[in-house]
This record gives structure tokens, C-alpha cells and sequence, in this order.
């Protein structure tokens, strides 16, 4: 399995996944801004992955913080995690991962700036491993909602790349193969920055597990002729009543899942619930550029001076979604009182 982030030598070591898979290319992270930038053009991308590399890059940021007075350093270190928390705005795993390092700065209010920045890199470190236990969890959790052999869709990728490791949506479907269930996954394209055919083919691939890619718009067309089993996808954001934020296109699957009486699971660890969000239409969708449609490869698609539009999550109301699988437990509808157990009675 391809790592999709490590630190060494005081640097971050990111693979850029927009070079996927023609180069695996190590993009080196020197400083908070590189890391920023590494985020929001993704070469680094999924909710989880987003994560990691948020902590890293603050614990990498912190070192340039250039001063012994705890109050001073606080006061940097907060402005550098703001900085972060706008990289991307959808992903709740983003500013979860932030909330957490904050934590350990206040926390570690009567030491020396010197411990806080080891504590910093210390936690950024069991963030990253923590995710890879987490998502062999998601992936033991949701192996009982896959038959043994079944064809199943997905979109975007969800995968090993789009976290610390072994991925969710991917992870299950990783899980089932492990236990020797026989896997087919049909995989959406995924327009427009090709992360189906790109990065979820290649992790599928390397693992030997049945892949084939379809058209987004060709999803329907499978189901209708009852060539899928199930349906699971990764999430972005889970607002407490189950809506779910995911890539472009997840909300039209669910729609035809539905009407075509297949199941559609969204695989997502507790990191990526937004408690505080009454439904998904609070969700921030992220508006990416334009071009990113209207062109492919550096070149024009469309003609001269054509507009676009190219919101990069769309938003998967509850009622559509089958189970939510989680690394505690597989939620059922409904969800809001699933949820509120899980995170208490604070829940919107
Ligand atoms: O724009 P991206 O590539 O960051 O979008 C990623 C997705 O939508 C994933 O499905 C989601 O982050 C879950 S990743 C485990």
C-alpha cells in the first residue's frame, strides 16, 4: 500500500496525488504554507488524509516559531492553526484534526515552548497511526454488509490514499477481499479531477482486486440492469442527522440506489461528524475552480471565455443512506438518535 504522508528529516513528505498514477512523486513540505498549498491543490486530498496533514503541518509550522515566551508562541500557533482551518472548507476532519493540536498547546500551558513543539510533532504522529487503526476497524465493522461475492459501486476514492492508510470505503471493500470474499468494484470516473480512475483504479489494481471503470453518468445504466450490489462511498462531513457531504455526484447515486432498491452505506470515522450541524444543508460546499471543468490537462475543453460551475461535494440527504459505518459501530436510521448516542445530548 502506497503511504500517502510521512515525516522525515524535519520535512513532510506528501505523494502527489495529482501526478497519480503516471508518477509516484514525493512532494517535500518545508514549511506551514507548503502544506497549506499542498491541501488546498490537492496534492494531498480525502477527508481523513486532509487530517493528518493539517497536523503535520501545524507541528512542522510550530518549529519556525522563533521564541521561548509560552503567551507569544500560543498567539502565533493560533493564527498558523486558522490559517490551516481555511485550507478546505468542507472535510470536518480538517478542522477536527486542527481542534486537536490547539488542545495540546493549551493544555500544555506550563511548559516550555520547546516540550510543547515535541508534544506538537508527538500527536500530529499518533493522529496519522491512529487513523490507519481506525480504518482496519471501519473496514472489521463493515465486513458484515457485504456478501460474500458482490459487485459493488464507489466514487471518488476512498482509500488508502485519501487517508493515513487502508482507506474507508476502501477499506471495506479491502477487509472483504482479506477475508477472501469475492470483490468486483465498479468504479466511477469521477469528474472532474478523475480521483476513480486515477487513484481508486490503482489502489485496486495493486491489490488485486477486480476493478472496472465506468463514466459517472453511467452508474444508472448498471443499476438499472441489476449489475451492482451495493453502493459505498467515503464522507466528508456527517451533520447529526446523517445528511453526508461527499464528492460531486454521491447524491445522484444515492437517489437511483434507492429508486433501483440497492443499498447505499458511506463508510466514515467518527472524525468526520459535524454534531453540531443540524442537517447538511449547513454543510460549506466548496466552490473549486472553473477550469478544473472546462479544461483537461492544461487544455481548453470547452471554447474561449466559457463559465462553469464546480462545487466539489454535494450533499447525500439521510433518508437515502442505507448505514453509516463507522469504527464504534454501523449507525442505522435514524440517525439522529444513533448520533446523538454517540456524541451525547449536545448534539443539534
Ligand atoms: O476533493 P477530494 O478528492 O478531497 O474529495 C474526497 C472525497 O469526497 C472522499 O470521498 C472523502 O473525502 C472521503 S475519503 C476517506
Amino acid at each position: 500500500m502506497i503511504p500517502t504522508i510521512k515525516w522525515d528529516n524535519n520535512c513532510i513528505y506528501i505523494i502527489d496525488q495529482r501526478k497519480l498514477p503516471e508518477k509516484k512523486e514525493w512532494l517535500v513540505c518545508r514549511t506551514l504554507q507548503d502544506v497549506v498549498t499542498a491541501i488546498r491543490e490537492m496534492a494531498i486530498r480525502g477527508a481523513p488524509a486532509i487530517g493528518v496533514a493539517a497536523a503535520m503541518g501545524l507541528a512542522l509550522g510550530s518549529r519556525t516559531i522563533k521564541t521561548n515566551n509560552c503567551e507569544t508562541f500560543r498567539k502565533r500557533f493560533l493564527e498558523m492553526a486558522w490559517q490551516m482551518k481555511l485550507a478546505r472548507p468542507t472535510a470536518a476532519n480538517l478542522r477536527w484534526a486542527v481542534e486537536k493540536m490547539v488542545g495540546v498547546v493549551e493544555i500544555m500551558n506550563h511548559n516550555t515552548v520547546e516540550e510543547i513543539k515535541g508534544a506538537l510533532k508527538k500527536e500530529s504522529q499518533i493522529i496519522l497511526e491512529r487513523d490507519i487503526e481506525i480504518n482496519r476497524k471501519i473496514g472489521q465493522n463493515g465486513l458484515q454488509l457485504i456478501p460474500d461475492k458482490a459487485t459493488i459501486l464507489t466514487h471518488c476514492n476512498a482509500g488508502a490514499l485519501a487517508t493515513g492508510g487502508y482507506g474507508t470505503a476502501l477499506g471495506v471493500i479491502r477487509a472483504a477481499h482479506e477475508a477472501g470474499k469475492d470483490m468486483h468494484v465498479i468504479v466511477d470516473e469521477t469528474r472532474p479531477l478523475l480521483q476513480g480512475v486515477r487513484l481508486t483504479a490503482f489502489e485496486l489494481i495493486e491489490e488485486n482486486i477486480k476493478a472496472t471503470v465506468i463514466v459517472d453518468s453511467a452508474a444508472g445504466y448498471f443499476m438499472r440492469k441489476k449489475m451492482i450490489d451495493l453502493v459505498i462511498t467515503g464522507a466528508d462531513r456527517i451533520a447529526s442527522n446523517g445528511d453526508t457531504a461527499n464528492k460531486i455526484g454521491s447524491y445522484q447515486l444515492a437517489v437511483l440506489a434507492k429508486e433501483n432498491k440497492i443499498p447505499f452505506y458511506v463508510a466514515a470515522p467518527l472524525s468526520t461528524f459535524d454534531p453540531d450541524l443540524k442537517n447538511g444543508d449547513l454543510i460549506p460546499i466548496e466552490e473549486r475552480d472553473p477550469r478544473e471543468v472546462t479544461s483537461f490537462d492544461g487544455h481548453m475543453l470547452g471554447p474561449e471565455g466559457v463559465d462553469a460551475l464546480n462545487p466539489a461535494f454535494d450533499i447525500t440527504p439521510a433518508k437515502y443512506i442505507s448505514a453509516i459505518i463507522t469504527e464504534r459501530e454501523i449507525l442505522k436510521p435514524p440517525y439522529k438518535g444513533s448520533i446523538r448516542d454517540l456524541f451525547g445530548t449536545d448534539v443539534k
